[in-house]
């Protein structure tokens, strides 16, 4: 089925989404989920008496990193599934939405690549469709690629590896027009001015959102992603999820960081002023073919020879990564603004390899 008409989407063709067998699971009930309130001596969970800081479980739903988020995203807390990294959720919507064997997803690359491998992984079908040589999306195309089969496409914006923020009106076509459920992944969302869907929730019943602490917020080793959507798929995510699936160190560093979101926006600045550096600095190199236009703390650029300078720079000890096996991006590396000093040094080591060259 090709359709470019809006979705009216009821109560019934959501759940209608949702694999029969989901749909009809009674959950994992953990000791930590039955009871919920405060007690001076706990013999219900097998844990170890003895106060390590860590003997007992987390508290399943993470509710206190939940309300932290929702009050700086302005949702409701029901609206917000933790998962271990934004990773685990892309697992996740894979399996709650797309029955092995029969359904299959969509997405746009050059793009993330766990979009694929959760497909993979799940033995669900991967349709797709390479986005533009500006990595726009290329709409009729997108459109034309879906059936009744196809339960989720795959949206970043800002897309990774290409760095550029998807016209907001093509996203919301998009939305309105797939007859399943679009997942807009957000991880770079807080080095852009624009606006984040989450506060546009209420319009689409079909929307997914993820973010992530592991980019602007600094903690990618805490692993913690985070997934907005209406309460329903909210709790089709719960339903599947580990019983204890974001650990007591993570929620501890998580509501640190949280608490200070002033640190992580002087961060974003930093990062974004030698992001421009190192656009202005590195299009200066003859070997530099083309820089594409970021929004985020990475940069695509196009070499003459992309390999010659990869293994040049790990020879450098300096690590970037190699995208030119990916659609459009012939000749590319991807590579992250560090920090002034580790941005400098890429910078010379570039300029000794033009030198070098001459
Ligand atoms: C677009 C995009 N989504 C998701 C992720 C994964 O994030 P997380 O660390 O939360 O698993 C990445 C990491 O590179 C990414 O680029």
């Amino acid at each position: 089925m090709t359709t470019t008409e809006n979705i009216t989407w009821t109560e019934a063709k959501i759940k209608g989404l949702v694999r029969p067998n989901i749909l009809n699971l009674t959950p994992y009930s953990s000791a930590r989920s039955e009871f919920k309130g405060r007690a001076d001596v706990l013999l219900d969970a097998n844990e170890s008496p003895f106060d390590t800081g860590v003997n007992r479980y987390p508290e399943p739903l993470s509710t206190d990193v939940r309300e932290a988020l929702a009050k700086i995203r302005n949702v409701h807390p029901d609206r917000i599934f933790l998962g271990n990294g934004s990773d685990e959720i892309v697992d996740q919507v894979t399996r709650v939405f797309c029955i092995p064997g029969k359904d299959s997803v969509v997405a746009l690359p050059p793009t993330f690549g766990m979009y694929k491998v959760a497909a993979g992984i799940n033995d669900v079908g991967f349709r797709a469709v390479t986005l533009q040589s500006d990595f726009t999306i290329p709409v009729e195309e997108l459109k034309a690629s879906w059936d009744d089969t196809t339960k989720v496409l795959w949206l970043c914006s800002p897309n990774n590896p290409s760095g550029n923020l998807m016209d907001a009106a093509v996203v919301e076509d998009l939305i309105r027009s797939f007859p399943g459920i679009v997942v807009l992944d957000e991880a770079y969302i807080d080095f852009v001015p624009e606006e984040s869907f989450v506060p546009r929730l209420d319009e689409f019943p079909n929307l997914i959102i993820t973010q992530t602490l592991s980019k602007a917020w600094g903690m990618a080793g805490v692993r913690l992603g985070a997934a907005y959507a209406s309460e329903f798929i909210i709790t089709m995510l719960r339903a599947i999820k580990m019983p204890y699936n974001i650990n007591v160190l993570t929620k501890d560093a998580a509501l640190d960081a949280l608490a200070q979101p002033e640190v992580m926006q002087s961060r974003v600045d930093l990062l974004i002023r030698e992001r421009r550096r190192l656009e202005r600095e590195l299009g200066q190199l003859p070997m530099v073919d083309y820089i594409f236009p970021s929004v985020t703390n990475f940069l695509l650029v196009r070499f003459t020879d992309s390999d010659r300078v990869y293994r040049y720079l790990l020879d450098q000890g300096i690590v970037v990564r190699n995208q030119s096996y990916q659609p459009n991006a012939k000749n590319c590396l991807r590579i992250t603004a560090g920090t002034p000093e580790e941005n400098t040094k890429l910078i010379e080591a570039l300029r000794a390899l033009g030198e070098a060259q001459d």
